[in-house]
């Protein structure tokens, strides 16, 4: 452990804190947390964390839904302009519209939006439960906002459901083409190659396994093959390698990286337990309006 981390540490016992963080940071700040995981994983956590202060280790859709599922503790993100593009990339309007038009529709919003989107929506989903939410619904169709790409691989999987889309999309994981895994694949032909639902539909019917991150790990951890080809976020691979020591990783491309993740550094981790600021706050009404979608996307994933 460096300085750095060591003081952390301290900072952390002191002030009674709870690092949480997601598998895209940087390796050097899940070795200071206690407790790393995906987007379902951490907002189910987040509603059972006893600490005064929980450190939020990832973007700003994060931080926001930790303090709409337990909004008596402080959030700090440790910096602020992480934040993920996809998030803003539907409007309030546009679920007006889709609701003025269509009876019988469910407004189902990825959790990488933001709380405002949230507070109008009828459930939200996270990649790894997003098949099981949807199926469990009542209504006929389906409004999924932000991703259109996450929204495709769930209707081809919930196929008797009716399917709005919305044009958003993550920048990451959009830009990925059929020629990165055909280069991949031939430079390693042995290997199973692993994919986050966010990648464009094309490419998806390319992959060997579909899932989340924590989908990917899993696969990855009880799969035979000794090999694999990631096509997600790199920082994923730092909790495979530690997983599976004995089994290979490469990402798709050595720029697979979301550089919003990449915004929280161990500085600003150890900066923001210094000043205490950084303070995540949603504002009550937008607060009671998005726990409600939060809490039935918890209850229906269960
Ligand atoms: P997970 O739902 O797998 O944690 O993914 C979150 C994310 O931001 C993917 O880009
Ligand atoms: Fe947002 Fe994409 Fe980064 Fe995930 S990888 S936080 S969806 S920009």
């Amino acid at each position: 452990m460096n300085t750095l981390q060591k003081q952390i540490i301290e900072l952390k016992k002191k002030h009674n804190v709870a690092i949480l963080a997601h598998y895209y940071v940087e390796g050097e700040i899940k070795e200071i947390a206690d407790y790393i995981g995906d987007s379902y994983y951490l907002s189910k956590l987040a509603t059972t964390i006893s600490e005064d202060i929980i450190v939020m280790c990832g973007v700003m859709f994060m931080g926001e839904s930790v303090k709409i599922l337990n909004p008596a503790k402080t959030v700090i993100l440790p910096n602020t302009d992480a934040d993920c593009p996809m998030a803003h990339m539907a409007t309030v309007e546009s679920v007006n519209e889709i609701r003025a038009k269509y009876d019988d529709v469910a407004v189902v919003c990825y959790i990488n939006s933001t709380a405002e989107l949230k507070a109008v929506s009828d459930v939200c989903v996270t990649s790894a439960n997003a098949v099981k939410v949807v199926k469990a619904l009542p209504n006929k169709y389906i409004y999924f906002i932000p991703d259109q790409n996450l929204g495709a691989y769930v209707s081809e999987m919930v196929p008797e459901k009716e399917f709005i889309f919305n044009q958003g999309f993550c920048p990451v994981h959009h830009n990925i083409f059929p020629k990165d895994i055909e280069n991949a694949r031939s430079e390693h032909p042995d290997a199973l190659v692993l994919m986050h639902p966010e990648c464009r539909p094309p490419i998806v019917a390319m992959a060997d396994y579909v899932g989340s991150t924590s989908g990917i790990i899993n696969y990855a951890t009880e799969s035979d093959a000794d090999s694999f080809i990631i096509c997600t976020e790199k920082g994923v691979i730092y909790d495979l390698e530690k997983k599976n020591p004995d089994k290979k990783f490469y990402p798709l491309k050595d720029d697979f990286i979301c550089c919003n993740m990449k915004k929280i550094t161990l500085e600003n981790v150890y900066d923001s337990l210094i000043s205490l600021e950084n303070n995540i706050n949603v504002p009550d009404e937008q607060r009671e309006c998005s726990l409600k979608p939060l809490a039935r996307m918890l209850e229906l994933a269960k």
